[in-house]
């Protein structure tokens, strides 16, 4: 296929990746930008196989199929609560296939005509892409509770880290100057494998919504190191979108968590926390859906502050309900949405977006936290360590220096739960044991639909 030609076909799917990207920045046009993505995704792969001059696509075709159908038992079967261990070993898959793709490249090719530029991009996407595996592999057991979620420290941890990533930047070196070694792409695989596990291990579960942002920004670079590899400008491109994207991701998730990304990576948080006992004993107020209902018929302004647990229990069916119900008696509603509020980036307004609550009633962090003391009652259903003051107290708290919803501002607090167990960071809540807040301890979608119910018999 014309060169020209190839290069303008790989222009126009960059150019819909742009695009794609920049309707992905809104709920109301996510859609179109996926199917934008996806358009320019399928140009690309059609225009790479056809410029390729393919032979024999029957093992193209076979893993297509074999692809296409994990992929739809995957996208089928996996709960939306589940979502972030899909996208970390995703993005790990990404990483092993550039490291794969690049490794085949290397070995498929004569020593004699392997250049520098060729050499440092195999060397980069071997490095960046084993980690990422590794990595994600790590942050998968680590979401999915198979790997317990405090960070793994011992002495020394710096240092080890320091000559793991040492040794493979020589061999780096070494592999990139004698091209004739190549088995050192092996070695190099290896260590920078383990250099991703250790680099995981040692984050605690609260940090998890960096660490996943970060892994996702390594599988572009990755990628874009491939597209070096085999001289192609479309995978470059992508790769590099992919890498700028997630470096953004997290530096939001770093702001939203008020985190530097040193911090983050090298820090010692997550290991002291106060015990359940000194915080709860003897403090703690139970009530019940009936009495939250009298609570809300007299409220003017009320703060619903959804959290993971109303993704577990698929609670925003009733919150909708709860919503209108209170806006059609002339109650002033807005949800109070944190940045790392469930699993995933944006988790809580796609499952509220899902039930048609309207944008304009979704605020965010800084917005909402003003309003806390004109609120009479504020709703907390499911969430815990975005609500958690200890964040502002405790300097030694996994949360320290997170901002946080001050919920706690508002006249009575409803915290709707199943019991006082600790959020995703493993810790307790102060917020539970205040004097103005009562707890519900219930399933998020049967406290929410009983409180709908007595509010309508009222
Ligand atoms: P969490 O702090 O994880 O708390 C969720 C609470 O929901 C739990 O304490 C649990 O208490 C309750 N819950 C679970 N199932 C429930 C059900 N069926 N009905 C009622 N309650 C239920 O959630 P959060 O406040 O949303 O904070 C998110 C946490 O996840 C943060 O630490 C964040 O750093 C982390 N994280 C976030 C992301 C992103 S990007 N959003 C990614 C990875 C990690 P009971 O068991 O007592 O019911």
């Amino acid at each position: 296929m014309e060169k020209t030609l190839v290069n303008i076909a790989y222009l126009i799917s960059a150019s819909l990746f742009i695009f794609g990207l920049k309707n992905l920045s809104h709920p109301k046009t996510a859609v179109r930008g996926n199917l934008l993505g996806a358009t320019g995704m399928l140009i690309a792969v059609v225009v790479t196989l056809l410029d390729k001059r393919i032979v024999d696509f029957s093992l193209i075709i076979a893993g297509l199929i074999v692809g296409a159908l994990i992929g739809t038992v995957l996208a089928l079967k996996v709960q939306m609560t589940a979502m972030p261990q899909l996208v970390a070993i995703f993005n790990g898959l990404g990483g092993g296939a550039s490291t794969l793709v690049a490794g085949s490249a290397l070995f498929g090719s004569a020593t004699e005509s392997l250049p520098y530029d060729f050499m440092t991009a195999t060397v980069a996407s071997a490095l960046i892409g084993s980690v990422t595996l590794f990595g994600s592999i790590v942050a998968f057991g680590k979401l999915q509770g198979l790997i317990k979620e405090r960070p793994v420290r011992y002495s020394g941890e710096q240092l080890v880290k320091a000559s793991v990533a040492g040794i493979t930047l020589v061999l780096g070196y070494f592999l990139i100057t004698t091209p004739e070694m190549k088995f050192l792409f092996w070695a190099i695989v290896f260590l920078s494998s383990v250099l991703g596990i250790l680099l995981t291990i040692a984050i605690g579960g609260a940090d998890m919504p960096v660490v996943i942002a970060l892994l996702n920004s390594y599988s572009g670079l990755a990628a874009s190191a491939t597209g070096f590899v085999l001289g192609n400008n479309a995978l470059i491109i992508s790769g590099s979108l992919v890498g700028a994207s997630g470096i953004i991701l997290t530096n939001l998730m770093c702001k939203a968590m008020n985190r530097s990304l040193t911090n983050v990576l090298f820090g010692g948080f997550g290991e002291v926390a106060k015990t359940e006992d000194d915080i709860y004993e003897g403090k703690v107020k139970a009530t019940s859906p009936e009495e939250v209902a009298l609570l809300l018929e007299g409220a003017r302004r009320v703060v619903i502050v959804p959290g993971y647990g109303m993704a577990v229990a698929q609670a925003q069916f009733p919150v909708r309900d709860l919503f209108n119900l209170l806006e059609s008696r002339g109650t002033e509603v807005e949800f109070g949405i944190h940045p790392v509020a469930g699993r995933m980036p944006g988790h809580m307004n796609v499952l509220l977006a899902e039930v048609d609550i309207p944008y304009e009633k979704m605020k965010e962090l800084e917005e909402i936290n003003p309003t806390f003391e004109q609120t009479d009652v504020v709703i907390v259903i499911g969430a815990n360590d975005v609500v958690n003051p200890l964040s502002q107290t405790d300097p030694k708290s996994p949360i320290a220096g997170m901002p946080v919803l001050e919920v706690w501002k508002a006249k009575t607090v409803i915290v709707i739960k199943r019991s006082l167990s600790p959020g995703f960071a493993g810790i307790p809540n102060p917020l539970f044991a205040m004097d103005n807040t009562m707890m519900l301890f219930a399933d998020a979608k049967k406290a929410v639909q009983e409180i709908v119910n007595a509010l309508k018999e009222s």
